[in-house]
């Protein structure tokens, strides 16, 4: 089953500031624990530390070149993404690479779907996403959410698939 990438970018590709999100929208975070809840995980070393424990419920698997990092106890630490897509692709369900931008670089080639959360606004950060060449894949508009007294900014999910 494949690899999917799951994010969350402005319109300016922006993802992070000062190691957080650049947003607080609920029901886009819903969306996200919804998606991959009862999934492995695949995470860079600083986007683990931003939330800096376990996402429950989930296989949270952080990536990291430290051959001494000491994760919060129940997450698994491995080396490379290959290493990764061999132990966990169980061949039932997808395998979610949720960040940050260097790791969703690298994993876009092997992806077979994305999961991408465009927020309508402009934003500052210091985090972007580089620009994914979607030519060859289909995709479906999941969700158009208003913004509203709890989301500053509205947003549209849509999940692409790769057909070649
Ligand atoms: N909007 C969203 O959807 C979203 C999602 C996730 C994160 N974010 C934001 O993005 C920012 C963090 O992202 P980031 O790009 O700075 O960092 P990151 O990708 O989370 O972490 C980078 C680190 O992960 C490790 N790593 C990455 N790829 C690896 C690989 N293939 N093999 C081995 N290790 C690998 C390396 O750790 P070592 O240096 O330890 O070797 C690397 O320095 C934060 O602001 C966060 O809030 C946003």
């Amino acid at each position: 089953m494949p690899l999917a990438l799951i994010y969350a970018r402005s319109e300016n590709r922006c993802i992070g500031r000062d190691g957080e999100l650049p947003w607080r929208l609920p029901d886009e975070f819903k969306h996200f624990k919804r998606t991959t809840m009862g999934r492995p995980i695949i995470m860079g070393r600083r986007t683990y530390e931003d939330h800096n424990n376990l996402l429950p419920g989930r296989t949270n698997i952080v990536l990291t070149s430290r051959r001494d990092f000491e994760p919060a106890e129940g997450v698994l630490v491995r080396h490379s993404l290959d290493d990764v897509l061999c132990e966990f692709d169980d061949g039932a369900g997808e395998l979610f690479v949720i960040g940050g931008a260097g790791l969703f670089a690298a994993a876009f080639p092997m992806a077979q779907r994305v999961y991408e959360t465009v927020v309508h606004a402009e934003v500052d950060g210091d985090t972007f996403l580089p620009d994914f060449d979607f030519s060859g894949w289909t995709h479906t508009v999941l969700e158009e959410h208003p913004a509203d007294e709890r989301h500053a900014h509205a947003f549209t999910v849509r999940r692409y698939d790769r057909v070649r």
